[in-house]
């Protein structure tokens, strides 16, 4: 008798975690979000329990069904789309699970911001180029940021960012991006539903963003990454240099003069 809430990836089935696939086959009734997780990942689900899609949900009805589970001795999966702890109104189920005294488990899930570097082949944390991702989103949603969040603001780290939450919006984030310092020529990648069958991964520039946004019509189910990560290669990381040694290899002391030299 619990809840477990479960990152479901950012779409395609085979992106689940083993431990995630597990929670949901045991579950009595599997809680999901039909508009963001593709419908494969209920092939997990047992055929007889229980399907409810939370897009109708208020919380106070979420509440209501797991009280009505934990009445009932029932095991409930809350399916989330990507992973569970980025803009997934976790917090408040788990308040409301713990003013019910239910069991909870957390499991968590690739991110579609993990997934859109993986579509594009790019590390985000690029030796002497980015060395920190900034997850946020625009302002002016539906939920207001707490002052300092701004995106002009992150922008000024001119490091990578990864905006979730914002394609609707896509000229007033150009605007913020340059505003805050990147270069109008930075890279961008426009992220449509990624690893769904219809993805559309597109490359831009912050110069070009709102236009080619615009072209293809995205305002929902995007992510933008943005920075120099996206096309510049850096220097080599240390760790796997043959000048550099840790408790699991030896140094070249030539390799380790060189890099010592360099530094
Ligand atoms: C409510 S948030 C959920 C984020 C999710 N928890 C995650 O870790 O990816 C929804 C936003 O995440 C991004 N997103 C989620 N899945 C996506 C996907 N498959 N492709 C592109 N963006 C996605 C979009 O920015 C979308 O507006």
């Amino acid at each position: 008798m619990r809840v477990v809430f479960v990152g479901a990836g950012p779409g395609a089935a085979d992106l689940l975690t083993l431990r995630g696939a597990a929670a949901i086959a045991a579950a009595d009734v599997v809680i999901w979000a039909a508009s963001l997780v593709h419908p494969d990942v209920l092939a997990h689900a047992r055929p007889n329990a229980r399907i409810v899609d939370s897009a109708a949900l208020t919380l106070e009805q979420t509440r209501a069904l797991y009280e009505e589970a934990a009445r009932d001795g029932l095991t409930v999966a809350r399916i989330h789309s990507g992973d569970p702890s980025l803009w997934g109104a976790l917090a408040e189920q788990l308040d409301a699970c713990r003013e019910l005294g239910l069991d909870t488990e957390v499991i968590p899930g690739v991110s579609s911001f993990t997934a859109a570097a993986a579509a594009v082949q790019r590390e985000l944390t690029v030796p002497e180029v980015a060395q920190s991702v900034i997850l946020t989103r625009l302002e002016g949603g539906k939920t207001p940021m707490p002052q300092r969040e701004s995106i002009r603001a992150f922008a000024a780290h001119g490091t990578t960012m990864a905006i979730f939450l914002s394609a609707a919006r896509s000229g007033q984030l150009a605007v913020e991006l340059e505003a805050g310092g990147y270069p109008p020529e930075t890279p961008v990648v426009v992220a449509y539903q990624v690893t769904w069958p219809d993805e559309l991964v597109l490359h831009c520039t912050i110069r070009t963003l709102e236009e080619t946004v615009k072209a293809h019509r995205l305002w929902k189910h995007t992510l933008f990454l943005v920075g120099r990560a996206l096309e510049q290669s850096g220097t080599r990381s240390h760790l796997y240099h043959p000048g550099h040694f840790h408790g699991h290899r030896r140094a070249d002391p030539a390799a380790r003069a060189a890099l010592r030299a360099r530094r």
